[in-house]
């Protein structure tokens, strides 16, 4: 199959005017999040794959979010929804004067893989040059959307709403996702004929395949997969895109050479980048914006976003990577440990308990259990400096801003708040008091006073 040069030819109309009510929801509904993304985001991601340039969203009345999200591309405002094919001439101010192709997209339907698009236009561009192309899929129940309509040899005639089909009509398994690839030089002519004489009084976009028949043009189907073609309306509908898409997603990191010991137990944001041999353990959330390279093992129960992580890396079980913290090769990061923008350099250990936040660690250090960065005074963020090979004793508190020099060792529980130079040795806690046989003194004091008290 020859890929034709889409990059000029091709817009791409977005509708995403519906008011999603089923959502009970402040937000938009295309702003509802799959895998760390608002779904309009994922379908701008697909059409950018496929080289698609020219983007229009189709919004309503106060959705300037959703506007916002699409920008640089432009949006279109639909007042009154009147029908998919009043919706797609909402943009018409940016549909005259096309050539090649007018892909229609449902805003709502964000998981289309790119592929599926790239068949469309190639069937588009097929030698039979169809007027329309159209996405369909076999749903396990049709119900409500429209049947495809197809002649003995299987060209699509037109498409019937599922309100006005027949009960032979209803019968057909072969149903319209929405998606469609029009001749865009035709396309503004034949939504300009379509009209509302119909069951829901509605300017339906399904009558192009019949309007683009009449014209001696053929229609052709491209069938997508049910999966593929999930539409959320609900958030139960939302909740089952999301679980296909962190299917896919852990599929792709397995075969690109990952080690998930329990694929569905590990949530991946849209983003995730994870080299090949490295294991995530089971229980493992990625938030937006994550690398880890190679051979690094991420352990149980660890929470990471926006952070990267070097090569060879032990992380968790129970670590926690928030913005901004950059873990450096060979480096370990233990059990309940967060780190928060700051940098462990390569080799560094915070093995257990504590808080590194606006933070370096130099190449090498040790740093003890329970030790806290104390970077924040309730009004500013101040940076903690630990030089390499430093080693900082259990439970020391470092009162930032303060800077630890290369090699040196700060004695467990100090509260540190003013620089250490390098190689020194510093300790600032409280001095150990002890007194000789002072404990069985006390004990006979106080076994004395009791046995007082209890005979009163
Ligand atoms: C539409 C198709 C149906 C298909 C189904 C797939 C038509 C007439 N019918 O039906 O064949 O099986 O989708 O889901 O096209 N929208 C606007 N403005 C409007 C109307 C709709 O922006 O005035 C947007 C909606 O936000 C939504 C999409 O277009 O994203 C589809 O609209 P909807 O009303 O859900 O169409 P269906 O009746 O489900
Ligand atoms: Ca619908």
């Amino acid at each position: 199959m020859t890929t034709p040069d889409t990059t000029k030819d091709t817009t791409a109309v977005i509708l995403a005017a519906g008011l999603g009510t089923r959502m009970k929801s402040a937000k938009a509904k295309v702003l509802h999040e799959i895998a760390g993304r608002p779904m309009v985001s994922h379908l701008m991601a697909t059409l950018a794959d496929c080289k698609v340039t020219s983007v229009i969203g189709v919004i309503g009345q106060g959705m300037e979010d959703v506007a916002a999200t699409m920008a640089p591309h432009p949006t279109v405002l639909q007042t009154d929804r009147l029908g998919t094919a009043h919706a797609v001439l909402a943009a018409r101010d940016h549909l005259s004067g096309l050539s090649g192709d007018l892909l229609v997209l449902y805003g709502d339907t964000p998981l289309i893989p790119s592929a599926t698009i790239q068949a469309m236009l190639d069937a588009r561009r097929s030698t039979d040059n169809p007027g329309v192309v159209v996405l369909g899929f076999r749903p396990d129940v049709p119900g409500h959307y429209g049947r495809l309509i197809c002649d003995n040899a299987g060209h699509l005639e037109r498409i019937v709403e599922a309100k006005e089909a027949s009960p032979e009509e209803l019968n057909v398994t072969l149903c319209n996702s929405g998606v469609m690839a029009i001749d865009a030089a035709m396309a503004l002519g034949w939504l300009d004929q379509i009209d509302n004489n119909n069951a829901k009084g509605e300017y339906y976009l399904t009558d192009l395949v019949a309007l683009a028949r009449r014209d001696g043009r053929s229609a052709a189907v491209v069938e997508g997969a049910v999966d593929d073609l999930i539409g959320v309306n609900s958030r139960v509908e939302l909740a089952e895109a999301e679980a296909v898409l962190q299917s896919r997603l852990r599929v792709s990191a397995m075969e690109a050479g990952v080690t998930l010991q329990d694929p569905i137990s590990v949530y991946f944001s849209f983003d995730t980048k994870l080299a090949p041999d490295v294991v995530i353990e089971p229980h493992v959330v990625f938030g937006p914006g994550v690398v880890v390279e190679a051979g690094s093992r991420i352990r149980a129960f660890s929470h990471l976003e926006n952070c990267r992580v070097g090569k060879g890396v032990t992380a968790g079980p129970y670590a926690r990577l928030r913005p901004g913290a950059d873990i450096g090769d060979g480096a370990h990061i233990g059990n309940f440990v967060e780190v928060k923008k700051a940098t462990v350099e390569a080799g560094a250990k915070v093995n257990h308990l504590s808080y590194i936040g606006d933070a370096r660690v130099g190449a090498g250090a040790n740093i003890g259990a329970g030790t806290i960065t104390c970077n924040y005074d309730g009004y500013f963020k101040s940076l903690t400096d630990i030089g390499a090979g430093a080693f900082i004793g259990s439970n020391t508190s470092l009162v930032a801003p303060v800077k630890i020099g290369d090699g040196a060792i700060v004695g467990a529980g100090s509260v540190i708040t003013r620089d250490v130079e390098k190689d020194a040795v510093a300790v600032a806690r409280g001095n150990q008091v002890s007194t000789r046989n002072a404990a069985s003194i006390m004990r006979k004091r106080k076994e004395a006073l009791k046995a007082k008290q209890n005979k009163s």
